[in-house]
């Protein structure tokens, strides 16, 4: 069993730290392509996540026809129109309509992500008390393609704005299988170590101090 490990030095640490805090959340995107064989990349990357009881839960679905992606946009867009109405405050409406929200029209490469509530790999173990072990699961397989597309210079914009009944049916999927994201992939137009939503004056990242408690 015993193998020999790789050793990261404080280089890679310093990179690591890096690749972390330019890592973005990616809306605009140029039209370059992504090659297929690093999308299998990022997917083999994603596949390496930590998942309860090894259930590998994580379902990708790529999207590959035009009519399913215009859908996918129109839906987030309705979804979107939604939320803005729901802000009473007309400026606070003003600003989030002002905000671009996804890249489903631009991005090259387009993954819904599934979480299999019921997957054989597994065989229930970790997911008694807490079945949504197995959707986390799927977050941490997101967060890894993440990491894995920016460190090749790939953006990746995730989006939520949706109602899952209506992607499930679009996507025509298992009913055992729950929509976690919908994930734009591409080369970013430009490219920050702020978020968007600072840059836009929404939401500006707080001390992590601030989040962290003590018992
Ligand atoms: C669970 C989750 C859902 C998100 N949904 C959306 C979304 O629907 N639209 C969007 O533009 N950004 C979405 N984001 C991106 C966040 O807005 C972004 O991560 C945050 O503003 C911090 O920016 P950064 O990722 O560039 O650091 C989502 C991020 C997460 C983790």
């Amino acid at each position: 069993m015993s193998q020999t490990s790789p050793f990261f030095d404080t280089e890679f640490a310093e990179q690591f730290a890096q690749l972390l805090r330019w890592r973005r959340d990616v809306r605009h995107f140029d039209r370059r392509t992504v090659a297929e064989e690093d999308m299998r990349a990022l997917m083999t990357c994603a596949a390496l996540a930590p998942s309860v009881g090894n259930a590998q839960p994580w379902r990708f679905v790529r999207v590959r026809t035009p009519d399913t992606r215009e859908a996918l946009a129109a839906h987030v867009d309705g979804q979107s129109a939604l939320a803005a109405s729901h802000y009473t405050d007309q400026a606070q409406q003003d600003h989030y309509l002002s905000l671009k929200l996804h890249g489903l029209r631009e991005a090259p490469e387009l993954i819904a992500v599934f979480c299999d509530e019921q997957p054989e790999a597994g065989h229930g173990l970790g997911i008694a008390t807490m079945h949504e072990m197995l959707r986390y699961s799927c977050v941490l397989a997101i967060h890894n393609l993440w990491l894995a597309a920016r460190l090749r210079g790939i953006g990746l914009g995730w989006v939520s704005i949706v109602d899952p009944p209506a992607v499930h049916a679009l996507l025509d999927v298992p009913a055992t299988w729950s929509l976690i994201a919908l994930l734009c992939i591409g080369y970013p137009a430009d490219i920050s170590d702020t978020p968007e939503l600072e840059q836009r004056g929404w939401q500006q990242r707080e001390p992590w101090t601030d989040r962290v408690f003590e018992r």
